[in-house]
């Protein structure tokens, strides 16, 4: 098969050959992953590309994933990535004559891509309703928040004035807001950040969306309030079987609180498997880099962060062949020569890399670069986390975060 050699894969101590039905193919990664009939959403090679004075700028190229009922997918990656505007061409949010969108993405048999907005307006905020970053974006600062509640309520349900009050108070308890009836005639910025972002978590959930998207839902807020959040969202999902595509920057973050990750490098998913698998047995280069850089939660201010050496890649003329290759501490000139495929690995896990970590080649493509000097390995080099230290740090942080996520 072009472009990809037999390798052994080594996986949590264990020497196993390449399963035949390994297999590499040229779409972008996620699309077979748990794919059935189950699935709310299944998204095919998306794509949302800006066209700006510099040329075409490749925000999202390509991703491909589904995502059952219920279920919860983080999508990672650096700033720049493309997380936003996925989330947001999801949405249709993305309007202008230099957005260009194509590709699909069905949602209980309606696609969403390439439609006008208003033939999804029933689906907005019914169906699929968004959390965002910053509540101040999405709260209107001189309305009260009740009102902005069952504004809501009353466009999507059609339930009378005092209906909406009261279904509006019931929403601000069940996200946990202390003395909801007071809190009902505030105005946004006489709440904390993180009260604010508990109503647009109610605003959003007000009709029962069977989807929710939370783009970094808690980046605004400091760490103990990130957690009660976090938790918020995750209890809520619980208790209405709700699916989620939870976006933060933060691989720790997703850890536990979800059942699949993907990570997004340069508009494209390049590892994607269920959370356990994703920790224990990480394989892109990139994945293995963000693992690097999380702190253990238990010892944040004391563990040393190891940023990921280089700059995200320039959207509009990115590098050829494999994208993270000028940054990663394994590339070889086929690297720089040729994309990656897509390999479907045990369990669904599927990832894009030439020399994935854990395999012979990838250990061996280290010492070459490690002995010619590579600055890119180096610099991990005399970081320095070992390839097996990582993987201990993944199980590690998963155990971590898992027992935590109780506590609000
Ligand atoms: N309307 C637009 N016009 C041109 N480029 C855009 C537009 N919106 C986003 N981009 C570019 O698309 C790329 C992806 O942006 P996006 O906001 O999705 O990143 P992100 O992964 O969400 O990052 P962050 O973690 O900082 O939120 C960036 O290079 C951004 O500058
Ligand atoms: S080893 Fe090569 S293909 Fe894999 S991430 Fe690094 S540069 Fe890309
Ligand atoms: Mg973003």
């Amino acid at each position: 098969m072009p472009g990809i050699r037999n390798f052994t894969l080594v996986i949590r101590g264990e020497r196993r050959e390449r399963d035949p039905s390994m297999t590499a193919t040229s779409s972008a990664i996620g699309g077979r992953l748990n794919r059935d009939s189950d699935d709310l959403l299944v998204v095919e090679d998306l794509k949302t590309h800006f066209e700006v004075p510099a040329g075409m700028v490749k925000a999202v190229d390509g991703v491909s994933f589904s995502l059952g009922r219920g279920r919860t997918l983080g999508v990672v990656g650096e700033s720049g990535s493309g997380k936003t505007v996925l989330s947001r061409t999801l949405m249709n949010l993305n309007l202008g004559s230099n957005v260009h969108s194509s590709g699909s993405a069905i949602f209980e048999g309606r696609q969403l891509v390439g439609v006008k907005p208003k033939q999804l307006r029933d689906l907005w905020g019914l169906d699929i309703a968004m959390v965002f970053q910053d509540p101040m974006t999405s709260l209107n600062p001189v309305v009260k928040v009740g009102r902005q509640v069952t504004e809501h309520i009353r466009k999507h349900l059609g339930v009378s004035k005092a209906e909406a009050r009261e279904t509006a108070i019931q929403l601000l308890r069940s996200v946990r807001i202390p003395e909801a009836e007071s809190r009902f005639e505030a105005y946004p910025h006489e709440l904390s950040g993180g009260m604010r972002q508990r109503v647009s978590i109610a605003i959003a959930l007000a009709c029962g969306p069977k989807l929710l998207l939370a783009d970094e839902p808690t980046t605004a807020l400091d760490v103990t309030v990130q957690h009660q959040i976090l938790n918020l969202l995750a209890q809520q999902r619980r208790e209405r079987n709700m699916a989620m595509v939870l976006v933060t920057h933060d691989l720790g973050v997703v850890a536990g609180r979800t059942d699949e990750i993907a990570v997004m490098y340069a508009g494209r998913i390049v590892e994607k498997a269920s959370t356990k698998v994703l920790f224990s047995d990480v394989r892109h280069p990139y994945t293995e880099a963000l693992l690097r850089s999380i702190p253990k939660t238990s010892n944040r201010n004391h563990t040393r962060l190891a940023a990921i050496a280089g700059r995200p890649p320039d959207l509009i003329n990115p590098p050829s062949g494999c994208k993270f290759s000028p940054r990663c501490p394994y590339a070889q000139p086929k690297c720089f020569e040729e994309e990656p495929p897509e390999v479907n690995a045990f369990e669904d896990h599927l990832f894009s890399c030439h020399y994935p970590v854990g395999t012979e080649e990838n250990k061996a493509a280290w010492d070459r670069n490690l002995a010619a000097g590579r600055p890119e390995t180096v610099a991990v080099a005399t970081g320095s986390v070992s390839e097996v230290d990582i993987r201990a740090k993944g199980e590690e942080i998963l155990a971590d975060l898992t027992t935590s996520e109780g506590a609000d």
